[in-house]
């Protein structure tokens, strides 16, 4: 979609320190809520079922090579979401007790973050043998080299996920980021919910109602009635929501500006020149609900 405005690095509430904890983790329920729900007619899929799709279409076979290493993973968000729906997809019932020893594994998925949710993430995790999780601070910029070598050892490619993540960080930080990336793993996906189009500032709103609407489901649903006050008595989590969907959008970058970032992010044309970006957006409500994925691969790694 058309930027309609140019980049801005604004502020966004819920990120400052006096913003209250609880009504951070209302938000950031919400925003696992944005990526899982699927509300059939109004919706073609959930935006985590597109993400499994674009990551199934664009490996192919050679998924299983991979492990996917959420590197934001916040409160969860989507990766859960993604590793049930790409393992889903991807494993068909062997006809024969010979062809399920050969069978591949299903695909692995670990989640991590600069500030690790554990108690969260062992949820996630006991729910599905394919997903692990970190409990100590992995920073995107400097990654644990035993991570990466942890994965290496068992024959795997690390690509890592940045679900509406990569417009948090200031360019010099995503610098950062993208050449440590392109260091030390395979590929990378951004993936985002929002745009400095049109239709990604109306997506805000969009989300603002949905939770206006969804509130007392998601109230009964998490046991959390306190929900129903800051939505309705005081609606401060739908007006936050919407208010640092926009600041999200006015930070979130073209493939373009992706592009140039990780030219000027320390190393070489050459190295550069050994990756190869595709992007694109996938429609989930009609006129304004779109994921926006960048995929960048290292061309020899793609078999
Ligand atoms: C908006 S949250 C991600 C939300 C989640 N992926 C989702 O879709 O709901 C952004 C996350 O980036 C993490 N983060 C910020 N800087 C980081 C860094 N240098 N390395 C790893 N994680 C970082 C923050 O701790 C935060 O949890």
């Amino acid at each position: 979609m058309a930027p309609l405005l140019p980049r801005m690095q604004v502020f966004e509430i819920a990120d400052q320190e006096w913003f209250p904890q609880f009504l951070r983790t209302h938000m950031q329920a919400a925003l696992t809520a944005a990526w899982t729900t699927h509300i059939p007619l109004l919706q073609s899929s959930s935006p985590a079922r597109i993400v499994a799709r674009l990551l199934s279409h664009h490996f192919g076979p050679s998924i299983h090579n991979y492990t996917f290493i959420d590197f934001c993973a916040g409160a969860g968000g989507p990766t859960p979401s993604i590793e049930k729906h790409l393992n889903a997809s991807i494993s068909t019932s062997p006809p024969s007790y010979a062809e399920a020893a050969t069978a591949p594994p299903p695909v692995q998925f670990i989640l991590t973050d600069l500030h690790p949710h554990p108690a969260l993430w062992s949820a996630a995790a006991s729910a599905s043998p394919n997903l692990s999780y970190v409990s100590s601070s992995v920073d995107a910029s400097n990654v644990p080299q035993h991570l990466i070598n942890d994965q290496k050892q068992k024959g795997k490619k690390v690509f890592r996920l940045f679900n509406l993540a990569f417009h948090h960080f200031d360019d010099t930080l995503a610098r950062k980021i993208l050449r440590n990336t392109l260091e030390t793993s395979d590929g990378f996906g951004i993936f985002e919910l929002q745009d400095r189009s049109l239709s990604g500032f109306l997506a805000c709103c969009l989300f603002g109602l949905g939770a206006m609407v969804m509130a007392p489901y998601y109230a009964f649903l998490w046991g959390a009635p306190l929900a129903l006050v800051w939505t309705y008595l005081v609606p401060a989590l739908p007006a936050v929501l919407v208010f640092d969907g926009w600041m999200s959008s006015l930070r979130t970058r073209t493939v373009g500006e992706v592009k140039d970032l990780m030219g000027s992010c320390g190393l070489g044309e050459g190295e550069i020149r050994k990756w190869e970006v595709r992007s694109g957006t996938e429609r989930f409500i009609p006129g304004v609900g779109y994921v926006n994925w960048i995929i960048v691969t290292r061309k020899e790694s793609q078999e």
